[in-house]
């Protein structure tokens, strides 16, 4: 096997830029790790967060290599691995190692076999992505057929999963994304009503379409610029998940503003939900069934190489992708 192998090192935070192609020492699988030879990387918004220095208490200090999702496969195993066998095809997410690399040491307990018929590419579109739908969707609040939801940022990668897999729910998606293409996207995605809110107030529309009732949920991926005007859609009861924060974070949030409706707010993060293995499994199964039915729209923006990371960061930040980006080693 090679000595070396190489990365994408952040090592500065800071914007695109600051990320440099390098060569490092090849990984070495300890007792309960596998070492995987990477075939695709997912690009996913906490890669910025994490690149930029927005990702609080988990946010390494530079040189380190961003990322949270691969998919590759196993060339060697530790001495205590039973999960895995070399020449077997998996993928892992928030494993506690950066994935903007051509190899890397995984605990063997984090990964999920790749079943057949889903793609290298595929997985990495979507598996963070439906893998958090899941959880977003199911074990967060009961929904019933009817139910109304606000989803924000439909035509991005996690927004194009939630509009889908509610709609088959046979929940009423109300939508919101930020350009006339990407309006007419979130509408071929069976979307019951798009807004566009870089142009609409968009707390104003979803009154207007629910005769002031408000939706039950809003799954709520933008943070500063939509928050408070997320409240303002819910009828009372109402639960707000601030799971992104793509414009930037909440900030001095008075608690009060939820006593009037009642209404629940939750911050919640796709690594809690996967932390123990049994539930990394059974979300996993669940998320290949979606992954696997080819009926389930997966829109791919661009597919770069590896060293061309700054431009997928470039791409994402600046609103210009529909769906995913996918980087390849
Ligand atoms: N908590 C979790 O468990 C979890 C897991 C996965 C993802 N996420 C979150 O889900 C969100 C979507 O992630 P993704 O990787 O699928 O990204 P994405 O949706 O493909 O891209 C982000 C989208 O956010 C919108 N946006 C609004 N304001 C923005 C701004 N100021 N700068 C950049 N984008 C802005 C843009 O859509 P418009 O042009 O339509 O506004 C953009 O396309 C992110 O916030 C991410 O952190 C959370």
């Amino acid at each position: 096997m090679n000595k070396s192998c190489y990365a994408m090192v952040v090592t500065r935070l800071g914007p695109p830029d600051v990320m440099q192609y390098e060569s490092v020492a090849m990984p070495v699988a300890k007792d309960h790790e596998a070492l995987i030879e990477q075939t695709a990387i997912g690009v996913n918004f906490v890669d910025i967060y994490l690149r930029a220095g927005q990702a609080h208490a988990h946010n390494p200090e530079p040189p380190f290599v961003t990322g949270v999702h691969a998919v590759g496969i196993v060339k060697q195993i530790g001495n205590a691995v039973t999960e895995v066998k070399v020449g077997d095809r998996v993928t892992y997410t928030n494993a506690g190692v950066g994935t903007y690399c051509s190899h890397v040491a995984v605990a063997s307990d984090r990964l999920v076999h790749v079943p057949n018929n889903v793609s290298d590419e595929r997985c990495t579109a979507g598996f963070v992505r439906v893998m958090t739908a899941q959880y977003l969707l199911k074990q967060m609040r009961t929904l019933h057929p009817g139910d109304k939801v606000l989803i924000h940022a439909a035509a991005g990668g996690t927004g194009q999963v939630l509009v889908q897999w509610a709609k088959r729910l046979q929940l009423e998606v109300f939508a919101t994304a930020g350009s006339e293409e990407k309006i007419h996207f979130v509408q071929a995605l069976g979307a019951d009503h798009v807004i566009n809110y870089r142009t609409q107030d968009f707390a104003k529309e979803v009154a207007r379409i629910t005769g002031g009732k408000g939706v039950k949920v809003v799954f709520e991926s933008v943070g500063k610029d939509t928050f408070m005007s997320s409240l303002e859609c819910l009828e009372p009861k109402g639960l707000a998940i601030n799971f992104g924060t793509a414009s930037g974070q909440v900030e001095n949030f008075a608690l009060q503003t939820l006593h009037a409706k009642s209404l629940w707010i939750c911050r919640p993060t796709l690594r809690t939900y996967i932390a123990d293995k049994r539930d990394l499994q059974a979300m996993a199964l669940e998320t290949f069934e979606i992954l696997g039915d080819p009926s389930f729209r997966l829109d791919i923006e661009a597919v770069l190489p590896l060293k061309e990371a700054a431009k997928a960061h470039t791409m994402i930040e600046s609103r210009l992708t529909k769906g995913a980006v996918v980087l390849i080693p």
